[in-house]
């Protein structure tokens, strides 16, 4: 079970880390947009906060396989761990059946069908990231969709494996864990209310009050 948190945020990132249980993190266009810096700069900032073998998923903008595979590359020289995210579609999939073969990790994002992930499979990734939180948005089931594409991954013998995107609190990643996901990407909120209940801190509370009314 792989956990990851997804945010560019390097306080985030930092308060993540120190929990001592995160797998990496992963981050996408809209993410990196947010810090307002050089794309690079961000990535490396990133990867100085993630320890080995934490893994940082950097997503490729180029729109064709040539300009994406050349991207990963680059990419992949800004910082130690960096993997490359690559969009489902035909120059996706071309781009990671070139990078495959070069022994290059991919994971291919925005998935939203079985067939999109049973192709990405079959170029070689070695995730596939569908968007668990923006099929239920559009009135779908995303648990569904997730379930299906582990079955059918089982089904075919595909070693690439799951990671569930677009997770909106710790119900779903429950959900996600039940219908057998490799890993999860969350927002830190999401890690924070994983962490957090409110029977623990009024337990926490009661506890010290008595320690301190005793005067021991
Ligand atoms: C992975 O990094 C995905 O891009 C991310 O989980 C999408 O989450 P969102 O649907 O909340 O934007």
């Amino acid at each position: 079970m792989e956990l990851y948190v997804d945010t560019a945020d390097l306080t985030q990132i930092r308060e993540a880390v120190a929990l001592g249980i995160l797998d990496g993190v992963t981050t996408n266009p809209s993410i990196i947009a947010k810090q307002k810096r050089p794309f690079r700069e961000t990535i490396g900032g990133i990867a100085e906060l993630v320890p080995a073998p934490g893994k940082v998923w950097c997503e490729v903008i180029g729109t064709d396989a040539d300009t994406m595979v050349a991207e990963a590359k680059e990419m992949q020289a800004w910082a130690p761990r960096v993997v490359v995210k690559l969009p489902m579609g035909a120059e996706g999939v071309k781009a990671a059946s070139r990078l495959s073969k070069e022994g290059i990790e991919t994971n291919m994002t925005l998935v939203y069908s079985v067939p999109q992930a049973i192709i990405a499979a079959k170029a070689g990734v070695a995730y596939v990231s569908p968007y668990l939180g923006r099929v239920d948005d559009a009135g779908w089931s995303g648990e569904a969709l997730i379930g299906d594409i582990v079955q059918a991954y089982k089904d075919l013998g595909l070693s690439t494996k799951v990671i569930a995107a677009s997770i909106r609190g710790p119900r779903q990643v429950l959900d996600m864990f039940r219908v057998g996901v490799d890993a999860v990407t969350m927002a830190y909120p999401v890690l924070e209310a994983m962490l957090n209940h409110p029977m623990t801190e009024i337990g926490l509370n009661r506890f010290l009050q008595d320690w301190q009314d005793a005067g021991i």
